[in-house]
């Protein structure tokens, strides 16, 4: 595979396993947007990648993922400066202990963890579609097994971090596969990946992480993966010729695994798919009747 000729787009690569991806990444050649919503952070990241490794193919955009509007003006941006993506990893996300509502109004774990990602999804679909083969890849999680869908996502309904975390990421699950049967027959696979328990920043960036959940945190450590392992995973599932054509599967780490059965029903992906409509105000002209429409 031309991997110095790959255009890849990667989210939340400002700490833990993005970081530890766009080094990878960064490393091996590839042309890399990467996207984060702190300036300062992803410059800072960008002179260190150039350092390290010597690829200067590196490109910096910015967004809030809380925000509906930023990532419209991301999309914006982006499609005025590349004709084409290849790999679309849509790592970003956090973990919010206390319920918080965006400038959207929507809670915060569901529009961070899921919203966007399906926003800037069907937003660079178009580009991803002009790649020989396109691959998008949801860094995802274990908290999906005990998530359900919900419509109520602007209410807080006695919010706890553990239940936003489970909701988003089973909304993403579900995501994933509607997304990979509607692409079925192009050029574009989508997977999901567990990176297994990872040393990263999450429970640091958690705005009302208390002073326990830290030391707890930094406590288990030593216990957990490193993030240049994850970024290892990432990178197989983006650029391995074994996994040609792979799409709607779950990995965890590198190895398939199957999922709860409830991420495949279809009822439950279209309801999402409206609600996730309504609430980005964005409808995807690539679709027709839940089918992308092919020319
Ligand atoms: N760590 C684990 O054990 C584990 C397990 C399963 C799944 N995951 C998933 O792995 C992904 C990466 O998490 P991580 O553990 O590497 O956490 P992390 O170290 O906190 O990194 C999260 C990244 O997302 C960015 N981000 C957070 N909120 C954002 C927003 N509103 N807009 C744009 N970017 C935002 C962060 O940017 P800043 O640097 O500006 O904060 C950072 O770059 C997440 O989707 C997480 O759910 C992690």
């Amino acid at each position: 595979m031309d991997i110095q000729n790959k255009i890849c787009l990667l989210t939340g690569p400002t700490s833990g396993i993005g970081k530890a991806a766009a080094e990878k990444f960064a490393g091996a050649g590839c042309n890399l947007i990467l996207v984060a919503r702190n300036r300062h952070r992803v410059e800072k990241l960008a002179d260190e990648l150039i350092r390290k490794t010597g690829n200067e193919k590196i490109k910096l955009f910015t967004a809030d993922f809380s925000s509906i509007k930023e990532i419209k003006e991301l999309s914006d941006l982006i499609h005025s400066a590349y004709s084409r993506i290849d790999v679309l990893i849509n790592n970003a996300g956090a973990y919010f202990s206390k319920f918080h509502k965006t400038v959207d109004g929507i809670e915060a774990s569901f529009q961070v963890n899921y919203l966007s990602r399906f926003l800037v999804t069907n937003l660079f679909l178009d580009l991803l579609l002009k790649s020989v083969s396109g691959r998008i890849i949801n860094v995802s999680g274990q908290h999906y097994r005990k998530g359900k869908f919900d419509i109520l996502v602007r209410e807080n309904n006695n919010y706890t971090g553990m239940m936003g975390a489970r909701r988003a990421k089973f909304a993403d699950m579900v995501f994933v596969f509607e997304l990979a049967r509607r692409l079925e027959g192009t050029n574009v696979t989508i997977n999901a990946v567990h990176p297994g328990s990872v040393s990263t920043c999450i429970v640091n960036n958690d705005p009302d992480a208390t002073v326990n959940m830290k030391l707890l945190y930094s406590l288990c450590r030593p216990f957990l993966r490193g993030a240049h392992k994850a970024a290892e995973d990432l990178y197989y599932i983006a650029f391995s010729e074994k996994l040609d054509n792979i799409t709607g599967k779950y990995f965890y780490k590198d190895r398939f695994k199957e999922p709860l059965a409830s991420v495949y029903n279809r009822e439950t992906a279209l309801k999402l798919w409206d609600l996730s409509e309504e609430l980005t105000d964005y409808r995807n002209t690539l679709f027709k009747n839940n089918k992308l429409i092919m020319e």
